[in-house]
């Protein structure tokens, strides 16, 4: 839907007058308080973060701005909340789409030849969101802030039609002080963002619009600064301190002062160090508080032990009565050292600890970029299940709730950043980043880089000198590293500045460059990029399908087994980040249409394994027996001929059984791997791991017959059994068939319908399948090889059963049902769109009754004044003033039903609209009014005469708003 501003039919300054009050409405209401409301926001306490993701409206495509012509509308819209068009405070969107964000709008749409590869052939485009909200007049005086934690790409931010932020990345958060702009009590603000997803920062599928979270943070005036409570632990001669930074701000109008509290609390919830000091703080500056706090012999925190210490900052304010509390807010830190040694590469609390790390994008199957929380955890700890132990989030950051489930569960991170870029721009993305996460235990590098054709260069390596030193200012604890595929040995490079030099795929370069700079620590940023369809076994070029037996690397990548033995091999190369642990939409490498996302994840788009998964098992797990044969056994048409039976295995030795009889028995070759080629006859295959003649462990596969029943399985996370009824916990579920015995039927792909009811929905499915162009979104999916996806999210408020059922044709159906548990986020509720009629004109004051047909010149600025209502002009000796304003009215309110409502004028009026009156208020006593309105032009021009009663104060005193329907509330 394309949606334009009508021109008006009157004079252009009436287009934009109406804008330009939004900021004289804050001061004219303020003026108008009476002063207890205006005094310190008293007793109230602590900050509230307020989830803002429900009750958007979303327009697809773009909505231009009416072009501007002539002086009046020039000027207006070069004014403070001069937004026209869809920024405007008053834009008619009563036709947009209601929706709950994260939202991510190229995953909705249709693949599409004519797209972008390496965007997954979805059309991304242009976006538009708008929301309204309230806010009790208790919130006047307090600090607001509106957060938006990432939105793809560039984006425009406006609060009642002014324009408060512009962001050009998709990866960046960022935080806005939207104080000044807002309006209290019953009346109603409008956020209007506008997403150009034209705009690319990757070659990876990147989605489309607001698809993190976004929130309204209340506070005191003074207040502890978003990401600004920092602590980071220090190990110095054997003992542990505890260094912590709180900046505070204080938008507030008089210096003050507050006492910063602080409490540190162990993995076990006991106190186990508190401080506190005190700072001042300037009006509208900002002040850091630092205490450094001893934590005698902490738990360390591990990937095998991720402990993770409690920091709390409290502001109190200090005086003579008791204390109270103004602000708090709170991190997770965790006392590890890290080091990285030239010659020995990784260590963690003084162990050497080899990275088995993975590069991932955020995108998943049936959702896109707009991942729930839930489904990260279940994606990092398939991961964990593989033996990762380092994650590089490529080529980006991610939302703040990926980097907390990594110091949960453990994870060590590459934190890297989007744009290698040392312009203010980007430097402030890559200071946002290095706020926001340096007091995590799982961030040991920092990168700025990946591949940039600049590595090498002159102007590359000053680029990165003033990138590490932006890092090094806020976090010197962290090395600096970037992926370099090329530059290494130039005679100026970016290398020579990063602590951690990181090397993707080029092999060659790992021993000449330690020989060349035998100081210098050395990681593999990346490497692999080897080839897999999940569950295939042989290559089908033509239809695109590529064999997961390992023997598919890209021209520049190497397969699982050599990639790793080429780091395992050598000590002084830190690890290794395999290209990808998942696949990706998008990036179709090495082919093109139809296939539309990646085939290098050593899980697929679901999170299901392919054969890299166990390849990664055998070369990485230690604490447990891996044992895992490969392929599946059905293999009808091939009977009695050779099919390569490979087992990846952590164990010496492997027996193979084929229908319980003895086939081989060969001790794993040194990547874990025992490979035969078995004449296939159907039955079971199975693997047993041996060392020397003890059973370690087994693994079967079994021919299967026809598919029966269908199979839905739920992954929780471990512990869980219940959802919460928030609108965002999220379930992935399993889908597969079995044959009548129960066997799996891996070569099932069927199509498989889904119904889900109760308290939660269906949010997406997907199947792995990097060739399938079946929708994201539908209520079906076909099985790819075996298996699909179908992920569930509860409702906002849902409580009990969420119900699940899946049928095929001809199969038996699989239902299965979830326990939802009420859980409430606080949120700000979405508020319903007030049509206000604001931009007033004011004529002086006169004696005479004013002609309502009076022209004002469009470019006369002056004579008349301005303003907003409640507009109350004291008692004055002419009675008579007109005021002026623009009409505008929305679709719903221009049916004929419409009508205008002054809830309160002072003195009597007469209403005029184009020309014509519409209605009067005969008593000067102040009072309410209500207009009908005829249907007809979107833009009117409206002028109200007033007339004053003698010695009486006059004028719009109360807001004046066009209502929907024929009976509106009674003002
Ligand atoms: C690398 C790049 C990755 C991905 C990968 C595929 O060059 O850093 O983003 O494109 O190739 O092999």
């Amino acid at each position: 839907m394309r949606q334009m501003l009508r021109p008006p039919t009157v004079a252009p300054w009436f287009v934009a007058v109406k804008f330009v009050g939004m900021v004289l409405a804050v001061v004219l209401a303020s003026a108008l308080l009476p002063p207890a409301v205006h005094a310190q926001p008293a007793q109230r306490v602590e900050r509230e973060r307020l989830s803002l993701d429900a009750g958007w409206l979303f327009h697809r495509g773009d909505v231009p701005a009416p072009p501007v012509r002539g002086h009046g509308a020039s000027y207006h819209q070069a004014k403070a909340g001069g937004a026209v068009g869809a920024g405007g405070a008053e834009f008619d969107d009563s036709g947009w789409r209601r929706l709950d964000l994260p939202h991510d709008w190229a995953i909705e749409n249709a693949f599409d030849p004519e797209e972008n590869a390496s965007q997954g052939y979805r059309a991304r485009g242009i976006g538009w969101y708008r929301r309204y909200l309230q806010l009790p007049a208790s919130d006047r005086g307090r600090h607001i802030e509106l957060q938006f934690d990432g939105i793809a790409t560039h984006s425009t931010v406006w609060v009642n039609g002014i324009v408060v932020n512009r962001n050009w990345s998709g990866y960046n958060g960022r935080a806005i002080d939207i104080t000044p702009f807002l309006r209290y009590g019953d009346d109603v603000n409008n956020i209007a963002v506008r997403v150009d997803a034209d705009a690319q920062e990757g070659w990876w599928y990147e989605g489309a619009g607001i698809y993190r979270h976004v929130w309204l943070v209340k506070r005191d005036p003074l207040h502890i600064a978003t990401d600004g409570l920092y602590a980071n632990p220090v190990l110095r001669d054997g003992r542990w301190t505890l260094p912590v930074e709180v900046q505070v701000d204080n938008t507030g109008e008089t210096g003050r002062e507050a006492i910063v509290a602080l409490r540190v609390t162990g993995p076990d919830g006991a106190l186990v160090a508190q401080g506190d000091t005190r700072v001042r703080v300037a009006a509208l500056a900002s002040a850091t508080a630092r205490l450094t706090l001893q934590v005698p012999r902490p738990q360390l925190w591990s990937p095998t032990s991720p402990r993770l210490y409690r920091v709390q900052a409290v502001l109190r304010q200090p005086g003579a009565g008791p204390t109270r509390d103004i602000d708090s807010t709170e991190l997770r830190t965790g006392f590890r050292t890290t080091r990285f040694d030239a010659e020995r590469g990784f260590f963690l609390n003084g162990e050497p600890l080899k990275l088995h790390g993975v590069c991932i994008h955020q995108d998943h199957a049936g959702v896109g970029v707009a991942v729930p929380t839930a489904l990260w955890e279940f994606r990092l700890r398939r991961l964990q299940e593989m033996g990762v132990n380092a994650v590089r989030f490529a080529h980006n950051a991610v939302a703040p709730e990926v980097m907390d489930l990594a110091d949960q569960l453990g994870l060590l991170v590459m934190n890297e950043n989007r744009n290698f870029n040392s312009s203010p721009d980007t430097m402030a993305q890559l200071e946002w980043l290095v706020r926001r996460d340096r007091h995590r235990p799982s961030v040991i590098l920092w990168s700025i880089f990946n591949e940039e054709p600049l590595q090498g260069t002159e102007q590359g390596r000053e680029m990165a000198r003033r990138m590490v030193a932006a890092i090094k200012r806020l976090d010197p604890s962290r090395p600096v590293t970037a992926g370099m595929h090329d530059g290494l040995f130039a005679e100026r490079n970016a290398g020579e500045v990063l602590d951690v030099v990181g090397i993707n795929y080029q092999v060659y370069a790992y021993d000449r460059y330690h020989r060349e700079h035998p100081r210098r620590p050395l990681v593999s940023s990346e490497d692999t990029s080897a080839y897999m369809t999940r569950g295939a076994w042989r290559s089908d070029r033509a239809a695109q399908v590529l064999a997961s037996d390992d023997n598919e690397p890209s021209s520049w990548g190497q397969t699982h087994r050599a990639a790793w033995r080429n780091i395992a091999d050598r000590s002084f190369i830190a690890g290794s980040f395999v290209w990808s642990g998942f696949d990706y939409h998008g990036e179709p490498t090495p082919f093109q249409w139809p296939s539309a996302s990646t085939f290098f994840g050593a899980l697929d788009l679901c999170g299901f394994p392919k054969a890299a998964f166990y390849i990664r098992q055998a070369q990485w797990v230690r604490d447990r027996t891996v044992v895992k044969v490969l392929p599946h056994w059905n293999w009808t048409g091939s009977e009695g001929q050779p099919v390569k039976v490979m087992v990846a295995t952590n164990a010496p030795r492997v027996r193979l059984l084929l229908n319980g009889q003895p086939v081989a028995e060969q001790a794993a070759d040194r990547d874990g791997i025992v490979s035969v080629d078995l004449p296939y006859a159907p039955g079971r295959i199975e693997a047993v791991a041996l060392q020397g003649e003890r059973e370690l462990a087994r693994d079967v596969v079994e021919t299967s017959g026809a598919p029966a029943r269908l199979v839905l399985t739920p992954v929780f996370g471990p512990g869980r059994t219940a959802l919460a009824g928030d609108g965002r916990d999220a379930v992935p579920v399993t889908v597969s068939a079995v044959d009548a015995q129960g066997r799996p039927v891996p070569t099932a792909n069927l199509r498989v319908r889904f119904e889900a009811t109760g308290a939660g929905r269906l949010i997406g499915a997907g199947n792995g399948d990097p060739n399938s162009h079946e929708p994201s979104k539908a209520p079906e999916r076909s099985l790819f090889n075996g298996l699909a996806q179908a992920i569930l999210q509860t409702e906002r408020g849902g409580q009990g059963p969420l119900r699940l059922r899946a049928t095929a044709d001809g199969l038996t159906s699989a239902e299965i049902v979830m326990d939802v548990r009420a859980a409430a986020l606080p949120a700000v509720p979405a508020a319903e769109a007030i049509s206000r009629v604001g931009g007033w004109r004011i004529s002086p004051a006169q004696a005479a009754r004013p002609d309502p047909n009076q022209v004002l010149a469009e470019n006369d600025m002056n004579s008349w004044g301005w303003g907003e209502p409640p507009i109350r002009q004291a008692a004055e000796p002419q009675a008579w003033r007109a005021y002026r304003t623009s009409l505008r009215l929305r679709a719903d309110r221009n049916d004929g039903r419409g009508h205008l409502l002054f809830r309160e004028i002072a003195g009597q009026a007469e209403v005029w609209v184009d020309g014509i009156k519409i209605g009067e208020k005969t008593s000067a006593a102040p009072g309410p009014l209500r207009v009908p309105l005829a249907q007809g032009p979107g833009w009117r021009t409206m002028t109200v005469l007033v007339r004053a009663a003698p010695g009486e104060p006059s004028g719009l005193t109360g807001r004046v708003s066009i209502e929907r329907g024929a009976a509106g509330p009674s003002p």
